[in-house]
């Protein structure tokens, strides 16, 4: 597959890596410094490489946004049209200083970007730190020991999709609904970032059933 990733810093990077790991053609894009993404782009190999957001969105399958809440306006304005593309939101909606939730109970991040790109937003990778998937690039997890990860959306395709990146990202991915869903996952996320500070980076879930 080729996957754009709008925004290569913490999860764009780590996902490019994975991802790219598993034979898939990264362009990343969307930078201050594009320098920075092209020894990205050299360092993930496989053929990944470093464009324009415009390029990027154009040339894929699949557009993972990667980046802060607040720069979503700016990016978006780059990006260009998104409709009917599969569209992966690893964001949490967060205020600008970073604290808190900038929006939810009656909407959240995946819907407001479903809304504004028509794109068939996918949500996923927003409940772990970027650590859990760096490490699994050079430490995959054993068969059956995978963390879970929760997803959704409202597009079968799409999510079926999505759930394949998100098996080789060495995850068991868990279908927890449609797009609205994003309102209970988004705060779940914040949750999970918070005990990863208090706990350690490399914490994430697995869902058992006796
Ligand atoms: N990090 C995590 O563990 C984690 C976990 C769960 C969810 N998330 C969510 O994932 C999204 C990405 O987080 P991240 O930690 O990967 O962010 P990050 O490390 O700050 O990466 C943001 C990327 O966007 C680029 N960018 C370009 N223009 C920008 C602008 N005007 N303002 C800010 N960035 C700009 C930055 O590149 P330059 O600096 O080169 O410009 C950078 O590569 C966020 O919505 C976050 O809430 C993150």
């Amino acid at each position: 597959m080729k996957i754009a990733i709008l925004g290569a810093g913490l999860m764009g990077s780590a996902l490019g890596r994975v991802w790219a790991s598993h034979g898939h053609e990264i362009l990343y894009s969307y930078a201050r410094d594009m320098g920075r993404l092209r020894t990205l782009a050299e360092a993930t190999g496989h053929g990944a490489r470093a464009v324009t957001p415009r390029e990027a969105v154009s040339q894929s399958d699949v557009v993972l946004v990667a980046v802060p809440w607040r720069a979503l306006d700016e990016l978006l304005a780059q990006a260009g049209p998104m409709a009917g593309k599969i569209v992966i939101s690893c964001m949490l909606p967060m205020t600008p200083d970073d604290e808190e939730l900038a929006i939810g109970l009656d909407t959240s991040g995946a819907e407001e970007l479903a809304r504004r790109t028509e794109g068939r937003v996918v949500g996923a990778f927003n409940t772990v730190w970027s650590d859990v998937i760096r490490r699994h690039v050079d430490a995959p997890p054993a068969a059956g020991e995978e963390p879970t990860m929760f997803y959704l959306g409202d597009d079968r395709e799409a999510k079926a999709t999505v759930a394949t990146l998100i098996r080789v990202a060495g995850f068991a991915p868990l279908d927890v609904g449609d797009l609205r869903q994003a309102r209970l996952l988004e705060p779940f996320g914040l949750l999970m970032g918070r005990l990863g500070a208090m706990i350690d980076p490399l914490v994430a879930y697995r869902l058992v059933q006796p």
